[in-house]
């Protein structure tokens, strides 16, 4: 790697985009906070992979970014599944030459499986260890395939989305919860083994985002909720994560690693009643004599 590039200086940045140069890879980059990472990426000159078990829609989404004069190729793939992880990583360099970028996005949003991902008393053992095979199995496997070869390009940055389900105890999704929980420490393994050998690991952490999966799983009445629970006025967007995927894979980032950056409105930053205090327009103090 160039010293220019490693630390991010103004030599690196007089190309066009903020990634011009680098190979990425997005994992369920066919929808919401992977698209919109995907043609982030692409538009700030990054050749892009959208690994996606949804064939058809990885394959729109590459058309659509080549159809804009950017460079993507989507690969099929179950993140689950190792052989086919090891296939993506060798197809990406086959066809680009090197691998610089790989955001872990991929996880299951099917609403029929969110449902059944209830409090332990109610959860299937079988909705457990699918989602520990998707969410948190599926990370590992692609950081161990993209490792290496990051290490012969020079070095690379690994984003891994997870939640802030995982930073707080909630009623349901304790399965969901349990795996983004084992991505954060995995995200800190990977990125105390492997810095020394020019391997960046970070987390993005969303809160609820106004992605399709949010509006098919939850109702209309508990996302007003949510949106009290944000600092912001507004709730967040996928080019939120979109924006913070960027940072972290650029060179402008070279030396954050080993984070978990909640991108969440404030959402956590706040003491629980507040969002009920300022709907009653109450503060915690009392305002009558005692
Ligand atoms: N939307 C939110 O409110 C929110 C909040 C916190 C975290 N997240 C996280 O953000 C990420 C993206 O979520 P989203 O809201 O954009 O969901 P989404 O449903 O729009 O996208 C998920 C993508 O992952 C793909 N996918 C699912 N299983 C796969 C598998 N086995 N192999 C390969 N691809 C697979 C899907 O086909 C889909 O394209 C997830 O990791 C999710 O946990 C989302």
């Amino acid at each position: 790697m160039d010293l220019a590039r490693q630390h991010g200086t103004a030599a690196a940045s007089m190309t066009s985009g903020r990634v011009t140069g680098k190979v990425a890879i997005i994992t369920g980059g066919a929808s919401g906070i992977g698209r919109i990472t995907a043609e982030t990426l692409a538009r700030e000159g990054a050749r892009v992979v959208i690994a996606d078990i949804n064939v058809e829609g990885g394959q729109a989404v590459a058309e659509e970014i080549r159809g804009k004069g950017g460079e993507a190729l989507a690969i099929p793939v179950d993140v689950g599944e190792e052989k086919e992880i090891a296939a993506m990583v060798e197809r990406t360099v086959e066809t680009f030459g090197a691998l610089h970028v790989l955001h872990n996005n991929a996880a299951i949003t099917a609403p029929d499986h969110q449902r059944r991902d209830a409090n332990l008393l109610e959860l299937d053992t079988e909705i457990w260890d699918e989602t520990m095979r998707i969410d948190l199995r599926g990370p590992m496997l692609a950081c161990k395939h993209a490792i290496p070869r990051m290490i012969e390009s020079g070095g690379g940055s690994i984003i891994n989305t997870t939640s802030n389900s995982a930073l707080a105890g909630d009623l349901t999704l304790n399965a969901y919860s349990a795996a983004k929980g084992g991505l954060n420490t995995l995200t800190l393994s990977v990125a105390t083994a492997f810095g020394k050998e020019g391997i960046r690991c970070n987390a993005v952490s969303p809160a609820h985002i106004e992605s399709p999966s949010l509006a098919a799983v939850v109702p209309p009445e508990v996302v007003e909720m949510l949106r009290a629970q944000c600092l912001t006025p507004r709730l967040g967007a996928p080019q939120d994560v979109a924006n913070l995927v960027l940072y972290l894979a650029s060179d402008e980032a070279s030396f954050i690693t080993g984070q978990i950056l909640r991108c969440d409105g404030g959402a956590l930053s706040h003491l629980a009643h507040v969002a009920q205090l300022r709907d009653s327009d109450r503060t915690t103090n009392r305002t009558d004599e005692v």
